[in-house]
């Protein structure tokens, strides 16, 4: 199958030629910001949705604030470059992509110029519908005041990347990683959520976590007005996790992966819990456009755009 194209500082290039030079701090330190996004073929409208842009695009910027540099595109700049990398390779299937503003000087304090690439890639499948086995890693999750991990930087996923290895390591799918003061953070690229006597739980934005947007949309419409369930947002001891009914990951990526053991202790019946079953049809559902609440969170990409 065929590479999708990148859509790299104002065209389509193949991956070959979307390259960036050595002697960047992009390269070098990770100076970079990126989302990432997700967009659903739905073949009944003939529509390919990219789903909370404009939520994305937010985070975006607050990322490069924080970074401190800027990129000269505007929003409106922004949505049509996502939509010429979706309409532009043509892809009509679903897509997962990184929205990804890199800094070219050289030095720890470079700024500028940056440069945006959109790299869209077919959907690599994050977990098998059976749900993944977790650990507790030993890898503490960045705090705010070393690296926040409320911004998406590439240079924070090095924390992650050091707990996923150990977890492989270790025989488990995925880790889940704790905050400074030993209270559950997330995954390294996920939101946590638990269902514990029949509540679901999720730790707060203060336990150095990132500001997901699919835990927003979970906690603030899907939950509580699709489903009605409501969400407490709680720190979580790691104690509780062992006595969890059920649990999931959820973010762009990873959507709603069901966690089925943590440290090898079996959650409810060790099969996928019927809430975050629940959760994951109606969350499904709506990110393609099958149930057509909240049309203002998908971005038709193809209709009325010439590329
Ligand atoms: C560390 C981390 N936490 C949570 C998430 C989920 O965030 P979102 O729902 O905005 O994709 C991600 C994914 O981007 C992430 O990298």
């Amino acid at each position: 199958m065929k590479d999708l194209k990148i859509w790299m500082n104002g065209k389509l290039v193949s991956q070959a030629e979307a390259v960036l030079p050595v002697n960047s701090a992009a390269v070098f330190y990770a100076t970079n910001v990126f989302e990432g996004l997700r967009a659903y073929w739905n073949e009944a409208d003939d529509e390919m949705y990219a789903f909370r842009l404009a939520e994305h695009f937010v985070r975006f910027r607050e990322s490069m604030r924080m970074m401190r540099f800027t990129i000269p595109y505007s929003d409106v700049d922004l949505y049509q470059a996502v939509r010429e990398a979706l309409s532009g390779n043509e892809a009509r299937e679903d897509v997962h992509m990184h929205l990804v503003a890199y800094v070219l000087g050289t030095g720890l304090d470079a700024t500028s110029p940056a440069g945006l690439y959109i790299n869209p890639r077919r959907r690599p499948r994050v977990a098998e519908d059976s749900g993944i086995r977790c650990c507790v890693s030993s890898w503490q999750r960045t705090s705010d005041n070393a690296i926040p991990i409320r911004l998406k930087s590439g240079s924070n996923y090095q924390n992650g990347r050091l707990a996923t290895l150990q977890a492989k390591a270790d025989g488990y799918d995925q880790p889940i990683l704790l905050d400074q003061r030993g209270h559950v953070a997330e995954g390294t690229g996920a939101s946590f959520f638990m269902v514990r006597k029949g509540k679901l739980v999720t730790s707060p934005i203060t336990s150095d976590i990132l500001e997901s947007i699919t835990r927003t949309t979970l906690i603030e419409e899907i939950c509580p007005n699709v489903l009605g369930m409501d969400v407490v947002e709680r720190e979580i001891d790691r104690t509780e996790l062992y006595v969890a009914d059920e649990a999931f990951f959820c973010g762009s990526g990873y959507e709603i992966t069901p966690i089925v053991s943590i440290d090898k202790f079996q959650l409810g019946d060790g099969g996928v819990g019927s809430m975050t079953q629940r959760i994951r049809t109606a969350y499904m559902s709506i990110v393609r456009g099958v149930d057509k609440r909240y049309p203002e969170w998908r971005t038709a990409t193809y209709k009325g755009v010439r590329v």
